[in-house]
């Protein structure tokens, strides 16, 4: 059986410059098909609140509805890290908060470490999780549950100012014990720069090529799902969407032709019943199909 990697392997794997593939996951089936498929590690993201429950941003995902996606998530890849988003504001509430709600991703979701967005201001937070033996991953750049603070989804990293924070944050974030950083929409030579400043691994999503590993979200990848974004940071590897569309129109129009369900889909009676349903057939005149 798969074994899950651990933090010094995730450590090693940056120092041997092996890069890390982390994809997305929500459910059961997903995260099955993303351990069978080799991935490293898996993320629970809050991005479930878009692509899975239908709303506009991350903000209104709870914490049950983590720890439910988790719960499934850990039962389909039980060989593969399993990283889950702490939802908006739950880890602003003081550093005791924080800790028990990520304790509760981890006890009764099955996450083996949790993930934040924001930087130096999380310090605190992050001592208290990895004092307490639960696992931090970072998240830097685009940090979507700021959405409504920072006016849009934009690439991060573009102004001195910015560049330089991010960069101060990155420090700040492996000072407080994180032991691997998403760098989202952060321009490709800034989280290059970041990769190489800390000795814990970078993970981007629209972050260029320079990181030591990748994230995407399972639904842009497969393009599963309707209205699917072009995005230009995402590689779609296939347009499950189109195929699902399909595949259920014909289904609807096998149903109304009358074309589904066909004999072989349907059970016969045994030799001794087929005997009773003959008799049935004589005595009140309804025809068997
Ligand atoms: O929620 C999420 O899926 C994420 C990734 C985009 C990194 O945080």
């Amino acid at each position: 059986m798969k074994q899950a990697l651990t933090l010094p392997k995730i450590k090693a794997m940056k120092q041997a410059g092996h890069k890390i593939a982390m994809l997305t996951a929500y459910d059961y089936p997903s995260a099955k098909l993303a351990e069978e498929a080799g991935v490293d590690m898996i993320l629970v993201g809050d991005s479930l609140g878009n692509v899975v429950l239908g709303y506009d941003t991350t903000v209104p995902v709870t914490l049950e509805d983590m720890i439910y996606h988790t719960r499934a998530v850990a039962r389909g890849a039980t060989g593969t890290m399993i990283v889950t988003d702490m939802p908006f504001a739950t880890y602003r509430l003081g550093a005791s908060e924080t800790l028990r709600n990520a304790a509760r991703l981890m006890r009764e979701g099955g996450a083996h470490a949790v993930k934040m967005e924001g930087g130096a201001d999380l310090a605190e937070e992050i001592n208290r999780l990895t004092a307490a033996g639960i696992p931090v991953v970072g998240h830097l750049g685009l940090t979507p549950q700021s959405v409504h603070q920072i006016g849009g989804y934009r690439v991060q990293g573009k102004q001195q100012e910015e560049a330089e924070k991010l960069l101060a944050d990155a420090k700040a974030l492996e000072q407080a014990g994180v032991f691997a950083i998403v760098l989202e929409l952060v321009t490709e030579p800034i989280a290059a720069a970041i990769t190489q400043s800390v000795s814990v691994p970078t993970i981007g999503i629209g972050a260029g090529r320079g990181c030591d590993g990748q994230v995407l979200v399972y639904h842009d990848l497969l393009r599963y799902g309707s209205g699917i974004r072009d995005k230009r940071f995402v590689k779609t590897y296939a347009d499950i969407g189109s195929v699902i569309r399909q595949a259920i129109s014909d289904y609807v129009g096998d149903v109304k032709s009358a074309a589904f369900p066909e004999e072989k889909h349907g059970f016969q009676l045994d030799e001794a019943a087929a005997k009773t349903m003959e008799s049935i057939t004589r005595l009140y005149g309804v025809e068997a199909p």
